[in-house]
């Protein structure tokens, strides 16, 4: 089958950025890239602010009629009603949000959010008309212990369980032990792991949805490993964290196929 996937390079910039810095730092990604330019049509950039920049961000985006894609970190698995602190899928979606994180592994181990949790702000996100990025990963252990498919292959198939056949979902293999360390897997590994997600996804959801589902890999990814990631034939694309703050570093990533030849 001929692969029409548009590879995504997403920026999660964590807590990091308030929403002064954010529209200053967008502005700037936007030039850079339009001075680069950058056809987003060839590759999809998308930035995941802060819950308090989004509104701002969004704002500049569309006066400006910039072509970043906007996505939120995280949403509540709930529409509405007696939830302190948390944010509906409702409400992001009225920022004509486009995409949200969901099971990143930062909130399934500082927040205890487990695979049910995650099942439901998979759910949560599709019925807002969100796409979920949704991420999985295995730690250290897991590696140790089940190998390397075992864990975020048993996570994927419980966070979409339930989701329709034909929604469209984004996946996002993150190693834990490979976010923030500086030691990226390597591309064979990154491959492996997403030739086995998109093999589940065939299970659960078809073939069709397989096929069309875009699998980013991230941890430490940088502007010199992007392209290794990008020659597999399962990796679609990135799921960046630090190197998301460094504007250059950041459009070198989303560049990646004007400096690698891919
Ligand atoms: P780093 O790119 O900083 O390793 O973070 C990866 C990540 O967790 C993105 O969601």
């Amino acid at each position: 089958m001929v692969t029409t996937r548009t590879p995504l390079i997403a920026g999660n910039w964590k807590m990091n950025l308030d929403h002064l810095q954010s529209i200053a730092f967008v502005q700037k990604l936007a030039w850079s890239l339009k001075d680069a330019k950058h056809d987003y049509s060839t590759v999809e950039a998308v930035v995941f602010p802060p819950f308090t920049d989004l509104r701002s961000v969004q704002t500049l985006l569309d006066a400006d009629k910039l072509h970043l894609g906007l996505g939120a970190q995280d949403l509540s698995a709930h529409d509405s009603g007696a939830h302190t602190g948390e944010i509906s899928g409702a409400f992001l979606s009225k920022l004509d949000i486009r995409y949200v994180i969901v099971g990143h592994s930062e909130r399934r181990t500082m927040h205890g959010e487990t695979d049910a949790v995650v099942a439901a702000k998979v759910l949560a996100a599709h019925r807002n008309g969100l796409v979920p990025v949704l991420c999985v990963g295995e730690t250290a252990a897991d590696l140790e212990e089940h190998g390397p498919s075992a864990v975020p292959v048993a996570q994927l198939r419980a966070a979409v369980a339930d989701l329709p056949a034909d929604a469209e979902i984004v996946v996002a293999y993150e190693p834990v032990w490979a976010i923030g360390s500086g030691k990226a897997a390597t591309a064979e590994q990154a491959e492996q792991v997403c030739a086995a997600l998109r093999e589940a996804l065939a299970d659960v959801l078809g073939s069709d949805s397989a096929a069309a589902t875009r699998i980013l890999y991230g941890g430490s990814v940088k502007s010199s490993n992007i392209a290794s990631f990008m020659r597999e034939p399962n990796v679609d694309g990135a799921l960046v964290g630090g190197a998301s703050l460094d504007v250059d570093e950041f459009a070198s990533i989303v560049r990646f196929p004007s400096h690698v030849g891919v």
